[in-house]
């Protein structure tokens, strides 16, 4: 079997972290890492080199690297990057625009297109309104795409990008020989939530952090309104639709931009789940009016259905299952309730 050269970029993350040990679960693949910070313990042995570093410098290393595929995870989230809005700029778009650069060298050069996969945001979208929010209902991938925020517009930016480099870079004459061009795949993830590790930095972050105080039996003060509703989705399920993403014949995908979506529930949502499983959760709510907006321009819900059509998406966990069979029993193991 050909080992596939993997390069993970914020493998620290999240997403990153649990990739990773999908990876080594299936085999088949040498993975590289990259972040700013070391690699955590639990992780450690599933990687064949890790390049610590700020991104938007250490690029030209992986030149020297013949990856097959890149996940281009390291980001900015977007509560943090509106505290320090050019900072994310640098790390949101400039690693990026690195990235593809080199992922585009390396197609054309050696003649074999480069997967580049990037992880974008339910941020991409911007609702003018709550109003409007509440009207829209679930939104496709070309609908209401005015971001709010500078993580939102780096996303949003960066996915242009992708398709830029992966079709029109070189602005080849139709009757020229077209280079081989990166082959670049972006998923729309709603906020992420897993049993093992929690975020930091993002704005859907009192879905995961609720559950996780809960479970610890630790107070938690929600920092968005009761009524507030956005998109959710288990860890499991955003690693499923990156490999099903990964594995999806070119043909069958019609666009680079696939909206994922799970279940859609609101904060009091959350804490009603929490106090059933953890009848002594203190959750209380202390709405944070700049982290409200960020989460009120953001959909209710957003439509998923070209990616179940073109690679046959469709998430494991809706909200009953989330709870009952992924993350109750996983969290009630990790903190011994
Ligand atoms: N979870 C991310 C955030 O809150 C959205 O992609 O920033």
């Amino acid at each position: 079997m050909t080992v596939k050269q993997v390069l993970i970029t914020g493998a620290c993350g999240e997403i990153g972290q649990a990739l990773v040990q999908e990876l080594a679960k299936k085999g088949g693949y040498r993975v590289v890492t990259s972040d700013i910070a070391p690699l955590p313990e639990s992780i450690k042995s599933l990687v064949a080199e890790h390049v610590q570093g700020d991104l938007v410098y250490k690029v030209k290393v992986f030149y020297d690297y013949d990856f097959d595929v890149i996940f281009h995870l390291a980001a900015s989230l977007s509560s943090k990057a509106e505290i320090a809005t050019e900072e994310a700029h640098r790390i949101n778009v400039e690693g990026t625009m690195q990235l593809l650069m080199l992922a585009a060298y390396r197609s054309e050069k050696y003649g074999k297109s480069v997967k580049f996969l990037f992880p974008s945001s339910i941020a991409a979208y911007g609702m003018p309104t709550l109003e409007a929010k509440r009207g829209a209902g679930t939104v496709v991938e070309e609908d209401w795409d005015f971001p709010h925020t500078m993580y939102g517009c780096n996303k949003l930016y960066c996915e242009k990008l992708g398709m830029y480099y992966s079709k029109f870079h070189g602005q080849k004459h139709l009757d020229e020989k077209p280079p081989v061009m990166l082959d670049f795949r972006a998923i729309r993830f709603p906020g992420l939530i897993s049993a093992f590790t929690l975020p930091s930095g993002g704005t859907s972050d009192y879905g995961p952090e609720m559950l996780h105080a809960a479970a610890q039996g630790k107070a938690y003060s929600c920092f968005v309104r009761p009524d507030t509703k956005i998109s959710f989705m288990a860890m499991p399920d955003a690693i499923k639709s990156l490999m099903m993403m990964l594995d999806a014949p070119r043909e069958s995908l019609t666009t680079n931009v696939y909206n994922v979506a799970a279940f859609a529930i609101t904060a009091e949502d959350f804490r009603k789940r929490a106090l059933k499983a953890f009848p002594n959760a203190m959750v209380t709510y202390e709405p944070n009016p700049r982290r409200q907006g960020i989460v009120d321009s953001w959909p209710e819900d957003v439509d998923d259905s070209r990616a179940r059509n073109d690679w046959n998406w469709k998430p494991d966990y809706d909200v009953d299952r989330f709870f009952e069979e992924y993350f109750l029993p996983e969290i009630r193991k990790r903190y011994g309730k």
